[in-house]
């Protein structure tokens, strides 16, 4: 890997407190970092190096899976971390920050290679990228690469436009829009669970699978974080990107090759024959829901609507589900559900994919029926994957009843999502980073939705605080000939 500078602008914000510090620091424990590297955070307040370092101590001592020790390995780490303040709407601040850049470049006897980092709101995204263009930041003699943050847009327009924006200061291959659901072991696996397995990839189409079930279930509302999410929405913020992303990710057709453009490509076609949905027709198959007063593993908790910073008559969607249908050679006639909400019943995440129950008729009795089998993929909290199987039960009589075999791939202490995008961005890897066409399609798609739900022209169902959901959700799949599993 080679030597660089990492430039995060944000540096004093939660995210760079909650994960950027705490994967950085498990990388450089695990020996991933380059063998040498300036790290610049730069932020609105006035800070010291010194006071920066240990704001960036604190952090990891509250945020790091491992512990901080106070030793030697931990001066050599912190000792890369300085500090710019910097007001990142004023052109001439970048070029004090270049000269800070240049001068660190000198005295660790770094190439000009530049990994900018926008952990920021999203309102200036457009005026960085543009400032390090016109600055200077952004010509090197090595390369340059831009880490951003979502929300990318918030509709396909707006999408296009900051587009279009970065993209006069840097190439597509130099930018890494994170969708931290890309970092996720389990989501990371399941290309190489469908195509490295013969048996799974001779039978994970149409003709075998019956139907699949993406479901990201939260228990936690809408935290402190109402001015965004009141206006975003589960659509924008779990749909238009994780949802679809682990979507592509499962309906992906084998690559030619393993490699960032050719699994990207792959899963630009999977968007390219998403059916979209016409203003009309979004109530057929989105279910828009908002929780109400409910109990969580027995304590009570509030309705939306009274939660602080929310519009008391907000119709704001804290639960999307979806019935999707990609019009390929693979998977026409498959229906792709997802639905994710916040104030459910549990913290999940999976994908379940029922295969085609054909010889059910076979072995049905009057007091036998044969499940179908199910492929569950776990991807947290508990990351593993399990398969379900009808055998007989000889302490039964030999009754035939579903089994289950369990794996969990992972033994050891999973890296977070953000330790491993990182470490693909040092190394100029961008598999596992959404591409523009894939943002772009995935916002084509949201659109309608975005519309009819802003026009209130399909009904908010609400769900009561710790439950699956709105019943409606229930009849999208009921009315296929399926359930949630
Ligand atoms: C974020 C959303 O992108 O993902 C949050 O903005 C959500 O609202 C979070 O809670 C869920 O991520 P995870 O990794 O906890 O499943």
């Amino acid at each position: 890997m080679e030597s660089m500078s990492f430039v995060l602008f944000g540096a004093t914000g939660d995210l760079a407190k909650r994960k950027i510090f705490p994967a950085l620091y498990n990388l450089f424990l695990d020996e991933k970092m380059p063998e040498a590297y300036s790290i610049i955070g730069l932020g609105r307040s006035s800070l010291s190096h010194d006071e920066f370092q240990t704001h960036v101590e604190e952090s990891l001592k509250t945020f790091s899976r491992r512990t901080v020790a106070n030793n030697a390995e931990f001066g050599e780490f912190i000792k890369a971390f300085r500090y710019q303040q910097l007001d990142v709407t004023k052109p001439e601040a970048y070029k004090n920050l270049l000269t800070f850049i240049k001068q660190r470049e000198k005295e660790l006897n770094l190439p000009e290679n530049r990994l900018f980092y926008l952990s920021v709101a999203p309102e200036f995204f457009d005026d960085i990228a543009l400032n390090i263009k016109e600055s200077g930041l952004g010509t090197t003699k090595g390369w340059k690469r831009l880490i951003i943050e979502k929300p990318f847009g918030h509709d396909l327009e707006s999408a296009r436009d900051l587009n279009t924006k970065l993209s006069r200061a840097f190439k597509e291959d130099e930018i890494y829009r994170i969708d931290h659901y890309l970092g996720k072991p389990m989501v990371q696996n399941l290309e190489t669970l469908e195509f490295a397995n013969p048996v799974l990839q001779a039978i994970w189409n149409k003709e075998y699978i019956a139907n699949v079930q993406i479901t990201a279930s939260e228990i936690v509302g809408v935290e402190d974080r109402a001015g965004y999410y009141d206006q975003a929405g589960a659509i924008r913020d779990m749909v238009q990107n994780h949802m679809l992303q682990m979507l592509m990710m499962t309906a992906m057709h084998l690559p030619k090759k393993i490699s960032a453009d050719d699994i990207r490509d792959e899963k630009r076609k999977v968007m390219e024959s998403l059916r979209l949905l016409s203003k009309e027709e979004v109530g057929a198959h989105i279910i828009r829901g908002q929780y109400d007063a409910g109990e969580i593993k027995g304590e009570p908790v509030v309705k939306y609507t009274v939660e602080p910073g929310v519009d008391a008559f907000s119709t704001n969607d804290t639960f999307v589900a979806a019935r999707l249908w990609i019009d390929n050679d693979f998977w026409k006639g498959v229906p792709f559900y997802i639905r994710t909400g916040k104030r459910m019943k549990e913290k999940s995440t999976r994908i379940v994919i029922e295969f085609k129950n054909t010889l059910k008729d076979l072995y049905q009795t009057e007091d036998q029926k044969t499940a179908p089998n199910l492929l569950v993929v776990h991807i947290s909290p508990n990351e593993g994957v399990s398969f379900q199987l009808n055998s007989k039960n000889p302490l039964k009589n030999g009754m035939i009843e579903p089994v289950t075999a369990d794996f969990s791939p992972v033994t050891k202490e999973v890296p977070e999502a953000y330790e491993i995008l990182l470490f693909d961005a040092l190394q100029g890897d961008s598999t596992f980073f959404a591409h523009w066409d894939e943002v772009e399609l995935s916002w084509k798609w949201v659109q309608p939705v975005l519309e009819a739900f802003e026009e209130n022209s399909i009904p908010l169902q609400t769900y009561p605080a710790g439950s699956m959901g709105p019943e409606a959700s229930d009849k999208l799949l009921e009315e296929n000939g399926f359930h949630w599993w």
